[in-house]
């Protein structure tokens, strides 16, 4: 893993941004992996903004999204569909109709998520995966558990992350109990990943994925089997790494 701490959350997003740009300048149809959460929004802020200067262009990149909430409309302003519209999508020169997020308001989820799979299969691999991090080292919304599924699937969310999530919501309770997420098993076959991580609450998850053992009870710990990993970290994540 190339691990790299940065003094300022502007350093950061700009060096996350770079490494997008860059790979879009080499290659334009490239397939970015995308990720919610507020860990990626800096990134996206950049990106909109060297879009805005004329330095990069996303017209022939496609998209693939980590995750969705299930039962929520598309439109649902707290949808991930929504986040990924107004955080980056809305601005910049992608072709909407190349950009994925898993439909978790689809009526037969399990064949949404074969769909999304064979898609991935078809489309991908992905060439820069962008991961943030839950607290308990969850990644999308794989959660900690005694096994982890490969591919795309519908994941009970835990009380934790429904709680760490609820900020979003306007009642703890409209939470959704359930999410879609591409498996471990998808989100390793990209061909490079960028983990971004900030503040100290996710001090010890980041210890955890990165100089823990590799255990499904920290899904982030996969990460160190994969051959070609950036991690983007401010000072509070990088509090606990020796
Ligand atoms: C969410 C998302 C994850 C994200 C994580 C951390 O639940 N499903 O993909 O990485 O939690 O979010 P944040 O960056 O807001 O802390």
């Amino acid at each position: 893993m190339n691990i790299l701490k940065f003094h300022s959350d502007e350093d950061l997003a700009q060096a996350g941004a770079n490494l997008v740009v860059s790979l879009l300048q080499s290659k334009p149809k490239a397939v970015l992996g995308l990720a919610t959460g507020s860990s990626p929004v800096g990134v996206y802020e950049k990106l909109v903004e060297m879009y805005r200067k004329g330095l990069v262009s996303f017209s022939k990149a496609s998209s693939f999204n980590l995750d969705e909430y299930v039962g929520l409309p598309a439109d649902h302003p707290q949808s991930y569909r929504s986040f990924m519209n107004q955080h980056l999508f809305s601005h910049i020169d992608i072709d909407m109709a190349a950009t994925h997020v898993p439909d978790g308001n689809a009526a037969d989820l399990a064949a949404e998520c074969a769909a999304y799979d064979q898609m991935l299969e078809d489309q991908g691999p992905v060439d820069l995966q962008i991961l943030g991090i839950g607290s308990n080292g969850h990644i999308g919304f794989n959660e900690p558990d005694a096994s982890l599924s490969g591919g795309t699937h519908v994941v009970d969310l835990l009380p934790g992350t429904r709680e760490a999530n609820a900020r979003f919501f306007d009642k703890p309770e409209d939470v959704p109990n359930q999410a879609v997420t591409m498996g471990i098993g998808g989100i390793l076959k990209a061909k490079q990943i960028l983990l971004l991580v900030r503040g100290e609450a996710k001090a010890e998850a980041v210890r955890q994925a990165i100089e823990g053992p590799i255990t499904t009870q920290c899904p982030a710990s996969l990460l160190q089997s994969h051959p070609n990993v950036v991690v983007l970290l401010d000072e509070g994540a990088a509090k606990w790494l020796k």
